[in-house]
């Protein structure tokens, strides 16, 4: 392609075992060329272990790597340990790519959500585990000469409120922020918020069948019939974006983007 994918790179990927994760995987991996790496992260070791398989099918040349982790309960150390075996000098891009995400309990309206334990948990997921990843990433790829691009996997809810998925809407937008102000800090990262469309995966299968608001049940049911975008679509327009590099660092792309 051109130059951005044309380099030796390490692929850091959580929420790999399935859906939209699942396919970046297998896109990124027929461009990497030969003596790069991934490292793929989600819970389901069934999910991670066929991710693997794809992307080996489509690319031999790459080195791939899984860890079973559970993003709920995440701390800097085992981050730590994950990239302890990646060398920090080896790859001449070291992207990370933050796409693990939940809806989090529908069974709440925003003025039912008074429980902090829910909030914690929701919020571990959704933003702490993602800040923790990208603090330990930064620290272990120090070095001046290699880049470091990192993707945050974002959603329309994280700009329009929706009825009923009031986590989510609040989550997609704290992550944003927090890369906002991540790149405001640092504006030599390349970090780009990601917003891939509307996509059938069990994510959207849980919000379409189970949020409380009729409004939005019924926008899904429209989508589910006529408008869903192909995740190999979306993945094909992330691959592209990065290489085309025509956004600010710390912004969000819409897949509807031109
Ligand atoms: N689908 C859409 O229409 C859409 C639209 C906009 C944005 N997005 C965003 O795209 C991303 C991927 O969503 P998707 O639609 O592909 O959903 P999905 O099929 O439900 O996949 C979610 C991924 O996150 C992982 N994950 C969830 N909880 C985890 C945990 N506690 N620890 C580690 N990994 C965890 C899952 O793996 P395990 O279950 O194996 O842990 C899975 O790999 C999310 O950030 C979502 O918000 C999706």
């Amino acid at each position: 392609m051109n130059e951005f994918w044309s380099r030796r790179t390490c692929v850091i990927l959580t929420g790999a075992s399935k859906g939209i994760g699942q396919e970046l995987a297998v896109e990124i991996s027929r461009l990497l060329i030969p003596d790069s790496a991934m490292v793929l992260i989600a819970r389901s070791t069934v999910g991670l272990e066929n991710t693997k398989y794809m992307v080996n099918k489509e690319n031999k040349d790459i080195f791939v790597e899984y860890y079973s982790v559970d993003l709920y309960n995440s701390n800097a150390l085992m981050f730590e340990k994950i990239l302890e075996p990646i060398d920090q000098l080896k790859y001449e891009l070291y992207l990370l790519i933050h796409n693990a995400g939940s809806v989090g309990n529908l069974d709440h309206l925003a003025a039912d959500m008074n429980d902090p334990d829910e909030w914690n948990r929701y919020m571990s997921l959704n933003l702490y585990s993602v800040a923790c990843l990208t603090s330990v990433f930064l620290a272990k790829f120090n070095t001046k000469k290699t880049e470091k691009c990192i993707v945050n996997i974002t959603s329309l809810f994280g700009i329009e409120a929706k009825q009923s998925v009031g986590y989510y809407c609040v989550g997609k937008a704290s992550r944003e922020m927090y890369f906002r102000v991540l790149a405001k800090e640092n504006p030599t990262l390349n970090i780009l918020s990601y917003s891939p469309g509307p996509i059938l995966t069990d994510m959207t299968m849980q919000i379409s069948a189970n949020c409380k608001d009729q409004k939005l049940r019924e926008e899904y049911k429209i989508i589910r019939e006529r408008d869903w975008v192909k995740v190999e679509d979306t993945c094909k327009k992330l691959v592209n974006v990065l290489a085309m590099r025509n956004y600010q660092t710390g912004s969000r792309i819409d897949y509807y983007d031109v």
